[in-house]
């Protein structure tokens, strides 16, 4: 069955699949919580569309595709994410469910079907899912460690690779960027996400305009997240150089992501990634009022940003792997 998000008993059923199944398959269930979700499902978006597909047997749910179709980049392409029920597994339920989702996607003329999946060992990557793309006819194209670290961390281990960048100044916002950084704003992250390392992934990086920044802040707003952002201001040119984005949700308090952090090629080799995440952490953490882990990714060859990470105290717990196959 088509998955209609706007109906609030069918996605309920539908997110519990995907949910259980991250539950099951990872130490950190990491995902997004079911009002994110439902946002991106329900809302109307420039950058993407999202739906999905079901495989239920009378009142049995046994496995979901979540479907991601990008409007504004990647038109060629539809991101997809499978999860059975343990219960329903080798037998065939993802096969049925990736043979609907070519020909849905073929019919709306995509070339091609990405997805990453999220549980892999940290060492070799391997998973059921692995297992499943390589099966299927999906070629691995990239890797990414998930480390995480327990907060709060001590002003003694912040201090331990805290060093201040002389001509640098640093700046904070909340849900909006302020007015005077956004143009500047939209530039870096249009840089970061061409820069981050994609490996063999056919990837159109998006240009990011003040418009598409807002988008994104108001979705987050209704997604129920809050977001720390701290950027690096090149004092002599007003140049914004460096940022870092962090956040969560108060429905899973526990759990915190660290987004993008990005510095601005001129600007690299002076130690701004760090200057940037340390005084973020700082704010982050002073909001918290339980014991919470912090999430980040990073490609293997990400050497520098793995280094800065294990510096702080972050150990990998499991290897993501990009996938992609041609229709
Ligand atoms: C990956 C997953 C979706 C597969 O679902 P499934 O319904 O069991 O898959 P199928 O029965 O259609 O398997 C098709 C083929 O994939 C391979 N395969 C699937 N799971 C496997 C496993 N655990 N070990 C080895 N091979 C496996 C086999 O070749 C299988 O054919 P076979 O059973 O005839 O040998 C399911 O295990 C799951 O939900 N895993 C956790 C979430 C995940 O990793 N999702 C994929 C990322 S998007």
């Amino acid at each position: 069955m088509t998955v209609d998000g706007r109906d609030p008993d069918i996605f309920k059923q539908f997110f519990a699949v995907k949910d259980a199944v991250r539950r099951e398959e990872l130490e950190f269930p990491v995902g997004l919580g079911l009002e994110e979700a439902r946002v991106l499902m329900t809302g109307d978006h420039s950058d993407l569309r999202a739906d999905g597909l079901a495989l239920v047997d009378r009142d049995t749910w046994l496995g979901i595709a979540w479907l991601d179709w990008w409007l504004l980049d990647n038109t060629d392409t539809v991101d997809v994410e499978f999860a059975v029920d343990p219960a329903y597994r080798r037998r065939g339920v993802a096969s049925r469910l990736l043979e609907a989702v070519i020909e849905r996607a073929r019919a709306e003329g995509r070339r091609m079907l990405t997805g990453i999946n999220v549980a892999g060992d940290p060492v070799t990557g391997e998973s059921s899912g692995t297992a499943f793309a390589s099966a299927r006819g999906f070629v691995r194209k990239h890797a990414e460690l998930h480390q995480v670290i327990e907060l709060p961390l001590s002003e003694e281990q912040l201090a331990a690779v805290e060093r201040p960048v002389p001509g640098y100044e640093i700046v904070q916002w909340g849900e909006h960027t302020p007015d005077e950084w956004i143009d500047q704003f939209a530039e870096l992250i249009t840089g970061m996400y061409a820069d981050v390392p994609h490996g063999d992934r056919t990837v159109e990086a998006t240009q990011w305009t003040p418009e598409l920044v807002r988008e994104a802040e108001a979705r987050r707003v209704a997604q129920g997240r809050f977001t720390y952002t701290t950027a690096a201001v090149h004092t002599d040119s007003g140049a914004l150089a460096a940022y870092t984005q962090m956040g969560g949700t108060p429905e899973r308090p526990e759990r915190l992501n660290q987004y993008d952090t990005y510095v601005h090629p001129p600007h690299r080799g002076r130690r701004l990634g760090i200057a940037v995440k340390l005084p973020n952490l700082r704010s982050l953490q002073s909001r918290l009022t339980q014991s919470a882990v912090l999430h980040t990714w990073n490609a293997p060859e990400n050497t520098p940003m793995i280094a800065v990470n294990e510096k702080l105290g972050f150990r990998p717990t499991a290897q993501r792997t990009a996938w992609e196959r041609r229709l």
